[in-house]
């Protein structure tokens, strides 16, 4: 689903955010630097600053559920958020617009339910039942994406049924509608420096929108299928730039959690 590390890179650019902002919040300025597969955080003395996203750090999640009632105000918080050099953010918010990205984000999501290998890897990284989960400490829990927990060898075998192209599409089309707007973050080139960049802009917005107290998730069907990259490009008129991330943004329900592996787990020291 990642070929070329596109979404690995942005990834580690939302990690990198999470760092930056938590080190200035003990009053360290932090410099990350971009060389070849390894991003190097720079560390010096600077202002304490504990900023409104700093403290949403602990309490941001995507969340894949129907969204109720449009906010008032906090866009131009939201587009302050995503500013980042050789980054732009396009907002959606006007119903005609939305109508056609979720054209896209549909076709998109077609192409990858019919895609074996994609659903294969998809599947893997389901964790339905609430065991499933903490074993793992990762992939994607079923209540933490609005559905029921089962044990496995129950929702495994069932998955083809409830699991449908049509149902998914429905679904989709169900949650954009009820956001109140979209965002799409797009580099001024195709390289991971810029996708780490992109990154960046990503987990400000996510944490943006937490300390507005409303909800994000991600609809990357359209930058994911590479014939349908490009359509898409031209439908935002950005040239030859790549879209990289899309979101929806919204008021809506608190779900519960993804879990993940403590920091012990993953902080490897020299
Ligand atoms: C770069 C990037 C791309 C992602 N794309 C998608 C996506 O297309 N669809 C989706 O449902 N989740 C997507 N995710 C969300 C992750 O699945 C989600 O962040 C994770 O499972 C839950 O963790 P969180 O709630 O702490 O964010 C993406 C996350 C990142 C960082």
């Amino acid at each position: 689903m990642d070929p070329d590390d596109h979404h690995l890179f942005v990834s580690l650019g939302c990690a990198t955010e999470n760092l930056v902002l938590a080190a200035s919040a003990i009053g360290l300025r932090a410099r990350p630097s971009i060389d070849g597969d390894a991003i190097t955080v720079g560390l010096e003395p600077g202002p304490v600053v504990k900023s409104t996203q700093f403290e949403a750090i602990p309490v941001r999640q995507r969340t894949r559920a129907k969204y109720h009632g449009r906010p008032e105000g906090g866009l131009a918080l939201l587009e302050r958020a995503c500013a980042e050099p050789g980054v732009s953010a396009i907002f959606i918010t006007d119903k005609t617009r939305i109508a056609n990205v979720i054209d896209y984000v549909l076709q998109g999501n077609s192409v990858q339910m019919r895609d074996k290998a994609f659903m294969d890897e998809l599947v893997s990284w389901m964790r339905f039942s609430e065991a499933d989960a903490v074993t793992a400490m990762d992939g994607l829990f079923s209540r933490a994406t609005g559905n029921l927990a089962l044990p496995g060898w129950i929702a495994r075998p069932l998955l083809r049924l409830f699991f449908t192209e049509s149902g998914e599409n429905q679904k989709y089309r169900e949650h954009i509608e009820s956001s109140a707007g979209i965002v799409i973050l797009t580099a001024d080139a195709a390289d991971r420096a810029h996708w780490v960049a992109v990154g960046r802009s990503c987990q400000r917005f996510g944490l943006q929108v937490t300390a507005l107290g409303l909800k994000y998730a991600f609809i990357n069907q359209p930058v994911e299928v590479a014939a349908l990259r490009t359509q898409f490009a031209s439908y935002l008129g950005i040239g030859q730039r790549r879209p990289d991330i899309v979101m929806r943004f919204g008021a809506g329900p608190d779900l519960p959690k993804s879990l993940r592996r403590p920091p012990q787990k993953v902080i490897v020291t020299p």
